[in-house]
């Protein structure tokens, strides 16, 4: 639907009565919709806003981890002020540090509230956007707030660890936002591969704790805790690193049983998907071996978190697509005779959500 699909119709209806008392009221109402109706943006540019949020939220994952490898996150002893009645203090280094971080938050909420008042103005309007980046939002204040809890506790390293998750849950969630906003064709164009959904969501639950657990948790018993003071998790860092690494290697196993049963099931689309997170994983896991082989230096660590933002959007990316592609098979739709889609929202094209064309 464009906005000349909405704009008011001036051809029939008591907007063409004669009565001169009625036409200025259905004037006013008009001229009040056709406004309304010009501030709306297409499919493709929505696309684009939800593209800045999302690299906005993975540039605050690398400024957050720079800030705990310079030993920065206690730059500023208090939150939301830096120091106890000093909204901005920059007396040294590491709280410059800890501000631009900070202050970057403010560029990260410009760009999710830009998704909300995106998807209220997209055209075609779709619910479900803008369910979603309201979750960007909420995500940003639950974040602001968790990030305080980091500073007010001492570096803790659940809450650190917490931050980082939740930073974690935020770029999935704007991938599948990404996802949404674009045009994928008609779901089911690769239904023979729908044995393989069950596969994908036990390979992205393995990958979910290898980043949402057992790699905070080695990050809590290592050496950057993001200041010197800050409080460790009681565990040896070879005991917690054999952790993390049993379970990126079972997350390793599982993906590439999956790729396997996708390409006997000759999924050749989703399969394009599968190949980027396959590569990120084993750079993932050469990463981790070197870094841990090395001592943990600092630059590695930056790369690895990087790489977990990667993998995160690709996993993201990769599962999203094979819910689509491998939906079951169009149904016949009883009442017309005519086929249908299964799952897709009344009221949508079967061709998926939107389209990203002008
Ligand atoms: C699928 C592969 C892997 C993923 C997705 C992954 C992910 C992660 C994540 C999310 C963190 C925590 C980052 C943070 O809290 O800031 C982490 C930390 C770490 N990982 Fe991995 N990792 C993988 C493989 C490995 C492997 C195979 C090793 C080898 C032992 C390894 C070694 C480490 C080390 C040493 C840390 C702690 C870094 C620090 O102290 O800051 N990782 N990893």
């Amino acid at each position: 639907m464009s906005a000349s699909d909405l704009a008011p119709n001036h051809s029939s209806g008591p907007e063409n009565s004669a009565d001169p008392e009625n036409s200025t009221d259905t004037d006013t109402r008009l001229t009040g919709e056709h406004r309304k109706e010009r501030f709306t943006i297409s499919a493709k540019t929505y696309w684009r806003i939800v593209l800045v949020a999302l690299i906005l939220l993975c540039v605050i994952v690398l400024t957050g981890a720079a800030v705990r490898l310079t030993g920065s996150g206690l730059g500023c002893s208090d939150w939301p002020n830096c120091e106890t009645g000093k909204l901005i203090s920059v007396s040294d280094g590491h709280q410059a540090v800890e501000q631009l971080n900070r202050l970057f938050t403010g560029a990260v909420s410009a760009g999710v509230i830009a998704a909300v008042l995106g998807a209220f103005r997209r055209r075609p309007y779709d619910r479900g956007l803008v369910y979603l980046s309201l979750g960007l939002v909420a995500g940003v204040l639950a974040q602001a707030v968790l990030g305080g809890i980091s500073v007010l506790t001492e570096l803790n390293p659940i809450a650190v660890g917490g931050h980082f998750g939740l930073s974690m849950v935020l770029v999935c969630a704007a991938t599948v936002l990404l996802w949404r906003s674009g045009d994928h064709g008609p779901r089911g164009s690769e239904s023979n591969a729908h044995g393989a959904i069950w596969l994908s969501w036990v390979t992205m639950a393995v990958g979910t704790i290898v980043l949402g657990i057992t790699g905070p948790m080695l990050t809590g018993t290592g050496p950057h805790a993001g200041d010197l003071d800050a409080k460790r998790i009681q565990m040896a860092i070879p005991d917690a690193a054999r952790i993390h690494s049993l379970s990126a290697w079972l997350f390793l196993g599982l993906l590439v049983a999956l790729v396997f049963s996708l390409w006997q099931r000759g999924a050749h689309r989703i399969l394009m998907r599968a190949y980027p997170l396959l590569v990120a994983v084993l750079i993932q896991g050469g990463i981790g071996y070197a870094q841990y082989n090395l001592g943990i230096p600092a630059w590695l660590v930056i790369l690895h978190i990087a790489g977990a933002t990667a993998i995160t959007i690709a996993a993201t990316w990769f599962h999203t697509g094979l819910l689509h592609d491998a939906a079951t098979v169009p149904i016949r739709d009883t009442a017309t005779g005519s086929p249908s889609q299964r799952g897709t929202p009344a009221g949508e094209s079967p061709a998926g959500i939107g389209s990203p064309s002008e």
